[in-house]
């Protein structure tokens, strides 16, 4: 008998553990319908580990993490943790979640973004300009800015400060995440859009030659590159001209909060972290939204962003694509008989959609 499918759970802060109770129904019910044998743990992350332990992600989280198949997590963060501990603390130190990332060298994040046909006028856009947008973020996710030394903020002779940032990337960081975005490209529609700022930037420059050169192997792709300003503003103009869209770890970042008007809300968006393609090491799985503390704790939260990273899990993590692609039909069908949450201008709690995506995976 094969052995049992290792889940840690981590629910994070604010809407986090709403959504992620939601999405854990969805995994609990198909692995029981499937006759997939789990294990379960969970613990904290974040805000909700500080409180509990004084510390943003404890070592025996990492090690658990480890020792796991993939990550379930809700999301972090809370203005309340965010000048803790003082100043000096590495990027790790101060957010749990990039420690995580970076402990388990998730470097490929795939944040895949559609415009669904019940809630084409629920976007800005005019129904017929995103109608058949089916795009694919890969943001680099353990490089670059957000983990770049050195870093600080500096008081100068004359009490004012200087505050600066470093964005590093290693050819070697570059090149393995461009291989995970020809892979990608190769299994969708075939077209890799790589987004930089080589004109104003060495990382920029770096980026693009490396690109280019992993492209070589890849023939068959389409390889186009843009000036990551350029590329936001054409990603709006013309939705549908994008597959698969590669960015470093902040214009990511940036376009994948974008993208998330293709489908009317960023309470939509899944994600996938992985260490690589078919690695067979611990992946991350996560909404790409915040912990929206506007609405936590009302039970209004939208749960679909994470109900399609477990649909992400199936796929990339247990190689059971069948699966995915029944929670993403379930998934449409609530959209289709209209169980949507407020974000989506409708009035269903966190738990009605999520009953409803229940009975339509039968
Ligand atoms: P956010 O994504 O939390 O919220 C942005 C807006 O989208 C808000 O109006 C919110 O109500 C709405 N929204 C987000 N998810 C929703 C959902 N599932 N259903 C309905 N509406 C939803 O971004 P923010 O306000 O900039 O950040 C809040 C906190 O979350 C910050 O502490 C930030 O650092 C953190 N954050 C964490 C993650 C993560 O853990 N991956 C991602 C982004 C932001
Ligand atoms: C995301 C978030 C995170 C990031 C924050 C909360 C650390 O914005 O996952 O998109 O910057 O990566
Ligand atoms: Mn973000």
């Amino acid at each position: 008998m094969a052995d049992p499918f290792k889940l840690l759970v981590l629910p994070g802060d604010g809407i986090g553990p709403e959504v992620v109770a939601a999405a854990l129904r969805v995994f609990e019910k198909l692995c029981r319908l499937e006759q997939i044998e789990t294990e379960i743990r969970h613990d904290l992350l974040h805000g909700a580990a500080w409180e509990k332990y004084g510390s943003f992600c404890r070592d025996e989280t990492v090690a658990s993490a480890r020792q796991s198949d993939a990550l379930l997590i809700g999301a972090v963060g809370g203005a309340q943790w965010d000048n803790l501990p003082p100043d000096g603390a590495t990027p790790a130190e101060r957010d749990g979640l990039l420690r995580m990332r970076e402990e388990l060298q998730t470097y490929a994040c795939l944040r895949p973004s559609r415009a669904y046909k019940p809630l084409l006028t629920r976007t800005p856009f005019k129904p017929e300009v995103v109608a058949g947008a089916d795009i694919l973020v890969l943001r680099e996710l353990c490089g670059g800015l957000p983990y770049g030394t050195p870093r600080g903020i500096d008081k100068l002779d004359d009490g004012s400060f200087q505050a600066y940032d470093a964005n590093f990337y290693s050819s070697e960081e570059i090149r393995r995440c461009a291989v995970v975005g020809f892979e990608v490209a190769a299994s969708r529609r075939g077209k890799l859009t790589s987004i930089d700022k080589s004109n104003v930037m060495e990382s920029g420059i770096l980026w693009r030659r490396i690109v280019s050169e992993t492209g070589v192997d890849y023939p068959a792709i389409e390889l186009e590159h843009l000036y990551a300003d350029n590329a936001l503003y054409q990603m709006m103009q013309r939705p549908t001209d994008f597959d698969v869209v590669l960015a470093d770890n902040i214009f990511g970042d940036l376009a994948s909060d974008l993208v998330a008007s293709y489908a009317g809300s960023l309470g939509m968006l899944p994600s996938a972290s992985l260490c690589g393609l078919n690695s067979g090491k611990p992946a991350i799985y996560e909404p790409v939204h915040g912990t929206a503390p506007d609405i936590a704790g009302q039970g209004i939260a939208n749960p679909i962003g994470t109900i399609l990273s477990v649909a992400m899990m199936f796929d990339y993590s247990m190689q059971r694509k069948d699966l995915a692609c029944r929670i993403e039909n379930a998934v449409e069908q609530c959209l289709l008989v209209g169980v949507m949450s407020a974000d989506l201008g409708g009035s269903a709690s966190t738990d009605q959609v999520c009953e409803q995506i229940l009975s339509a995976l039968n």
